[in-house]
């Protein structure tokens, strides 16, 4: 079995973690109210809205996926209040792991997500078996493509997306990766 990736990682008042059920009110309230700004690039805003939604449930489910080796679901918290999210997703083959993030609306322009970035490239090199990270975003998300900027990504290349488009998306992704050699631990960057 692939083992659980790491989980947990402080930077300051900044953490990331895995959510855990008792954070879905306060994560469903941030992404309703930042619908209007995430819906264009995240395609699961809508998934949300409904007054029967269970988000204790969702992150369960997202638990039960990391206890068997899959994908990593976590908040990015401020002070312990939530910022947003991110996650680190098994889809470009045992070696490697790739990126996720969105923040809030109330969060953006201080550099959260870049920190929060750069605290998940750490946990997904803690596993020894990872030997590359990747953050793929659309080519006309620039808000995105400066996060693996500023953390001294390298641009790979160009690529159809593979991911459920957003309404701004275009389906064309912009590609970033970092290697384990390259990677001087968030810390030295910050
Ligand atoms: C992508 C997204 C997370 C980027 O948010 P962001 O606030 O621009 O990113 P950061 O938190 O890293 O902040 C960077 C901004 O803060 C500024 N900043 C201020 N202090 C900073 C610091 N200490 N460190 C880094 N940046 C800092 C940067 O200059 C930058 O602003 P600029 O773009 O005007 O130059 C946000 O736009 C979002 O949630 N979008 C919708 C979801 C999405 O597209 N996700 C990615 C899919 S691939």
């Amino acid at each position: 079995m692939t083992r659980p990736i790491a989980d947990a990682a402080v930077h300051g008042e900044v953490t990331v973690r895995r959510w855990a059920p008792e954070d879905g009110a306060e994560l469903r309230a941030v992404i309703l109210a930042s619908a209007e700004q995430l819906r264009p690039r995240m395609v699961w805003v809508d998934l949300w809205a409904p007054a029967d939604c269970d988000p204790a449930a969702t992150v369960d489910g997202w638990n039960d996926d990391w206890r068997e080796g899959g994908d990593l679901h976590v908040g990015i918290f401020e002070g312990g209040t939530i910022s947003g999210g991110g996650g680190l997703h098994r889809r470009i083959g045992d070696d490697g792991l790739e990126i996720g993030y969105w923040l809030g609306s109330h969060a953006r322009g201080r550099g959260l997500a870049t920190i929060a970035a750069g605290l998940l490239t750490d946990l997904a090199f803690a596993d020894a078996a990872i030997g590359r990270v990747r953050i793929a975003h659309d080519v006309t998300n620039a808000a995105s493509e400066g996060i693996p900027k500023r953390l001294g990504y390298v641009a790979v290349g160009e690529s159809a997306c593979e991911r459920p488009l957003g309404p701004a998306d275009t389906g064309r992704d912009r590609i970033w990766e970092v290697t384990r050699a390259a990677w001087p631990g968030y810390a030295s960057l910050a």
